[in-house]
């Protein structure tokens, strides 16, 4: 495939060079010549492992060369993938200068350049760009440009996850190629282009693309901190983290896993928050900050208060609540976060009714009566027996419990608003008209 790569730094290099390698016929476009000249004697531009060779012998083969000249590189390509640079501005924003300066430049001068064969060329962004950048920035641009010409442009996202240092093998060896794009000939484009890599192409929306590459860097970062944290609190304590974190990396049931990676409401039940507020605990003790795990707890009160904010917002008067234990099949209400949220509701007048499949007021005992008793003494009173009463005139239902009862319920008798609290509600459910996520 004819392929043009725009921008030469870390990712254009090793995507054109790899690429190269890999069977297509590429052309690198740098609006800096040094870079473009550093290419044409046939060495990287950047300082990557393998990569010199990797440029030597496609520039040597002719499936390699580069230039300054974009309309140049365009001529033919069935494809081009845009790696110019996205740097933070001072508040964090993203700088999305370079890619709207390349884009409109990419879009002019397709509409004069000989096209492919094919009729259609596939523009993607493989630099990290926010959420909604291709829909809300690259489109228009390319619209703009492109409505009367002959040639069809398509667009897409396809981001990037190679780490410098190893950055050669991350791109051959990718678990898989994300490509986010509306345009089905796009999809096409970037499997026939990935078609050497053992990983699967995965065809999604552009802002699941986006938000992707978002979501990993910062998970990459939250885990780094996450072990150096535990490190600095446990070297005070004289525990080994080095061993600590070994083991922890064993499980991979609970911690190496997907488990905990679904977005839904609130964590809670009799460990979590009372282990996370021991650790803060020791960590005082010893004069040390844990704001990673502060913020934890932190986070998981905004989970509540986004929830209250949301009824409040509806204008709802009687909330339905189904499901108050911390999770199914369990009935420990200690530190269950609906408790909170159906005490945060009743203390702000709403008028709200409870049904649980499986936590019964007529037999709770023990720690849990205590905990109902001192939480929530109005629980017998708002607990209904059956969710069609806890329904009845209902404006919205806070919805985790996912009981075949429940489901029932609320097709017959929906409200107008229903949130949707962990995900396990089913197709039926959220084909309603007021069916909302918590957290999607
Ligand atoms: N570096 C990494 O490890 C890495 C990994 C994954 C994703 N990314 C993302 O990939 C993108 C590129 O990162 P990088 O580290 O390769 O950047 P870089 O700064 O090394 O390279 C960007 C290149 O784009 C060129 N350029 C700017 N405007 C241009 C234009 N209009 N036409 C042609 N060339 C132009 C610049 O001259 C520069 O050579 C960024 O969005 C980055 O966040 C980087």
């Amino acid at each position: 495939m004819k392929v043009a790569v725009l921008g030469l730094g870390y990712v254009g290099t090793v995507t054109a060079g790899a690429l190269a390698a890999n069977g297509h016929e590429v052309c690198g476009v740098d609006i800096d010549a040094g870079k473009v000249a550093m290419i044409a004697a046939g060495r990287s531009p950047v300082v990557e492992p393998g990569l010199d060779e990797l440029v030597s012998e496609a520039v040597a083969k002719g499936s390699l060369r580069a230039t300054t000249d974009l309309s140049e590189a365009l001529a033919g390509a069935e494809l081009s993938l845009v790696c110019v640079g996205t740097p933070s501005l001072p508040q964090g924003a993203t700088d999305l200068g370079s890619i709207a300066r390349a884009v409109t430049a990419m879009a002019t001068s397709l509409r004069t350049v000989e096209g492919p064969a094919s009729g259609h060329h596939a523009l993607v962004i493989r630099s990290t760009v926010p959420p909604g950048t291709l829909q809300e920035l690259v489109d228009p641009l390319v619209a703009e440009q492109m409505s009367s010409s002959s040639l069809a442009v398509g667009t897409g996202v396809c981001p990037e996850f190679l780490r410098e240092g190893s950055a050669i093998a991350d791109f051959t060896d990718a678990p898989f190629t994300v490509v986010g794009t509306e345009d089905p000939r796009v999809g096409d484009t970037m499997n026939r282009l990935f078609r050497f890599v053992d990983g699967p192409v995965r065809v999604v929306p552009p802002p699941v693309a986006e938000g992707l590459k978002y979501a990993c860097n910062a998970f990459h970062a939250t885990k780094v901190s996450f072990v150096n944290e535990l490190g600095r609190l446990f070297r005070q304590l004289g525990v080994d983290s080095r061993e600590v974190l070994e083991l922890f990396c064993e499980d991979t049931k609970l911690n190496i896993s997907s488990q905990y990676l679904h977005p839904g409401f609130a964590f809670g039940g009799s460990c979590l928050p009372k282990d996370l507020r021991a650790l803060l605990y020791l960590g005082r003790m010893n004069s040390l900050d844990l704001p990673l795990l502060a913020g934890t707890l932190a986070t998981n009160a905004l989970s509540v208060s986004e929830v209250v904010n949301r009824v409040l917002l509806s204008n709802a008067n009687e909330v339905a609540l189904l499901g108050l234990s911390f999770k199914m099949n369990s009935d420990d209400l200690r530190e269950s976060p609906y408790v909170d949220l159906a005490e945060t509701l009743i203390g702000k007048g709403f008028d709200l009714r409870i049904y649980d499949p499986i936590v019964d007021p007529a037999t709770l005992i023990g720690t849990n009566r205590q905990y109902v008793d001192a939480k929530l003494p109005h629980l017998r009173r708002v607990l209904t027996s059956n969710p069609a009463d806890a329904l009845r005139n209902a404006d919205v239902a806070l919805v985790s419990s996912s009981h075949p009862s429940v489901i029932a319920a609320l097709i017959a008798d929906a409200p107008n608003l229903i949130i949707d609290m962990n995900g396990h509600l089913g197709a039926p459910v959220e084909a309603l008209p007021g069916y909302e996520g918590v957290a999607w």
